[in-house]
């Protein structure tokens, strides 16, 4: 999705600010642009394409200032193109304007501009924007933006300057993150840390229908109606070489492998061995009612999703509690009513996506309980809830996402085991859970010794384009994972079902060009499995068994194995995602794909 930088301060703004859209790079974008000005000079330009061809239009220019904005654009109101990049500006050419969001009423507001004669350049509802600050200048840039965001419906991160104010940035957020960056060289503002981690860690989150005046000086925080923020700097945990590739050719590969260290991450700090029992600082402000609730609303989109679809096998395995999942975007839709003391958990990565944050509000409307598991600390999913956990798992670059997952269904077990303890789970079973997940990194590294060996199941079957993932119970969402994330990075069709199932109608599929990845390891689906399994041979389709370590049976039944190391049932999806992760990413390897940033994907989708 769309990304924001901006700079002033003592330094030249060019570099920082091109610097900062390689870094936003990960998220998904088609074509990008920026502004410095200096006095009332102000160089622009746009370009379609990666940065690389935006550096090239600039390259020998002689482009100097100190305050700058910069914007990488994911084109939703008008196709990718120079035009329709970002910055916007006025009629007079005076305000220069980035925006990530959509303005939902811009059809009317531009009508009506265009009636008082306003001629507009692009397809975009951003050029609304600027051409409202324009029309609402009266000497203030704040008051103008203030005016703006009371005119526009719907969700906007923005960063404005005007030619006649020569010192300052404006920014403004309604439903879509910005964060200032504050350091002795200057100030910053950015959609993500990860455009200024190199310069800062210290930030300050904007919150919803907040603007701030930044100056080389300092910043101004004020609320729409023009309220006076006082808010502390945090200090954000990224380090600068987590956005690095070190060594790794994709992120995707190098945060497949940061697993082990992630899912250590997840538990530092939240175990006590002897008792058998987690201990999560991040949920005692809930604690008492959370002791209490008997029912649990899981929302989330995508991977994160899936993550939850095997929260619930582990919940009901562990506590008393009746656990639902939904896809945030469809939440909001239904007809809500929640039984008393009943908690919505919010699932995310980014902790931005909006259409979860559309659930969480929608819950909160109906006075649910609201809980956030997030990587973004300081998001605003974490800031929306009311308690919950950070994965602590650093940035996660590459567009499919990998090591949150692992890490998520890690913290969705600490939280199961927790209220199941104070339920029904016997010291032993807490002891038992406690040792196996602590056992997991060292699992997960013998399954990525395996990756010559994956790489060459998936050299042998990248060519098919249509491939079926199975699996019961825990690991039927790792069946829909596993298509997921092949179909993201590799474009192959990719479809994961319940495999009972198959002989619904997926069965028809089978022949000898399509694998199928069966998700098989020792548990009470197994039987079952085997017998899915069968079928699929009996009509000539190729099965890649991810089965667990030393089952001799289904090694003489499958055309090729990945072996995982034994665990706890409920824990088995950590480990059998991995060779997951890593076929899609060898499939999308020897397919030339573009792996880190996929087609048409973004990282952290905030438009609904
Ligand atoms: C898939 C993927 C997406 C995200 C989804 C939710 O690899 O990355 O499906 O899982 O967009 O994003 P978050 O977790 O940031 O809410």
């Amino acid at each position: 999705m769309c990304g924001i930088i901006c700079y002033v301060g003592d330094k030249q703004a060019r570099s920082i600010l091109l610097d900062g859209l390689k870094q936003l790079e990960y998220r998904g974008y088609d074509s990008s642009g920026f502004a410095v000005r200096e006095g009332i000079h102000i160089d622009h330009c746009r370009a379609v394409g990666k940065i690389a061809e935006l550096e090239r239009k600039v390259s020998g220019l002689d482009i100097k200032g100190s305050i700058g904005i910069a914007h990488t654009r994911w084109a939703t109101h008008g196709e990718p193109s120079e035009e329709n990049a970002h910055p916007h500006t006025d009629q007079d050419e005076n305000v220069f304007l980035i925006h990530n969001g959509i303005v939902e009423n811009y059809l009317s507001i531009k009508k009506r501009l265009q009636k008082k004669g306003i001629v507009f350049r692009s397809e975009t509802d951003t050029e609304i924007l600027a051409q409202l600050v324009g029309q609402n200048f009266d000497g203030s840039l704040s008051e103008a933006v203030r005016k703006t965001m009371s005119q526009v419906e719907g969700t906007f991160g923005m960063a404005v300057i005007h030619r006649n104010v020569p010192d300052e940035i404006v920014v403004a957020r309604r439903g879509s993150p910005l964060i200032i960056g504050v350091s002795d060289d200057g100030l910053f503002a950015a959609s993500d840390v990860s455009a200024m981690v190199r310069y800062t860690k210290k930030v300050v989150h904007l919150q919803d229908n907040e603007l701030a005046t930044l100056t080389a000086d300092g910043f101004s925080i004020s609320t729409a109606q023009a309220k006076p923020i006082e808010r502390d700097t945090e200090t954000v945990e990224w380090r600068v070489e987590d956005s690095e590739l070190n060594g790794f050719p994709h992120f995707m590969l190098k945060e497949i492998y940061e697993q082990p260290e992630t899912i250590k991450n997840a538990i530092r700090g939240r175990l006590e061995p002897g008792e058998g029992v987690p201990k999560l600082g991040g949920i005692m402000p809930v604690w008492e009612r959370l002791k209490a609730c008997r029912h649990l609303v899981i929302v989330a989109c995508g991977t994160s999703y899936y993550a939850g679809c095997v929260g619930r096998y582990v919940f009901e395995k562990l506590t008393e509690i009746d656990v639902e999942v939904e896809l945030a975007s469809e939440f909001r839709y239904r007809k809500l009513n929640f039984p008393p003391n009943t908690f919505i958990l919010a699932l995310s990565q980014s902790g931005e996506t909006a259409d979860t944050l559309a659930a969480l509000r929608e819950a909160k409307r109906k006075d649910a309980s609201l809980l956030g598991f997030v990587n973004g600390v300081g998001s605003s999913i974490s800031r929306e809830t009311e308690a919950g956990i950070y994965n602590h798992a650093g940035p996660e670059i590459g567009v499919a996402s990998t090591k949150i997952f692992t890490s998520q269904l890690t913290i969705l077990t600490l939280l199961a085991l927790l209220l199941g303890r104070h339920q029904n789970l016997s010291l032993t079973e807490g002891v038992e859970a406690i040792r196996a997940l602590q056992e997991l990194p060292d699992q997960i590294r013998t399954i990525l010794a395996q990756d010559n060996h994956i790489q060459a199941i998936a050299e042998k079957y990248y060519k098919s384009s249509n491939w079926l993932f199975l699996g019961r119970k825990f690991n039927y969402p790792i069946a829909m994972e596993g298509a997921l994330k092949l179909k993201e990075v590799s474009y192959i069709h990719a479809e994961g079902y319940a495999a009972g199932e198959m002989k619904h109608g997926p069965i028809a599929l089978i022949n000898p060009d399509m694998p199928t990845v069966a998700v098989v390891p020792k548990d009470d689906m197994y039987d079952k499995m085997i017998s899915n399994i069968h079928e699929i041979k009996s009509r000539k389709g190729p099965v890649i068994a991810i089965a667990t370590q030393g089952d001799d049976r289904i090694s003489e039944l499958v055309d090729e194995l990945i072996e995982i190391p034994p665990t706890l049932d409920y824990l088995n999806p950590i480990l059998s995602v991995v060779p997951c992760q890593l076929l899609a990413y060898h499939c999308a390897s020897f397919l030339k794909r573009d792996i880190d940033k996929p087609r048409n994907l973004a990282k952290s989708v905030t438009v609904e």
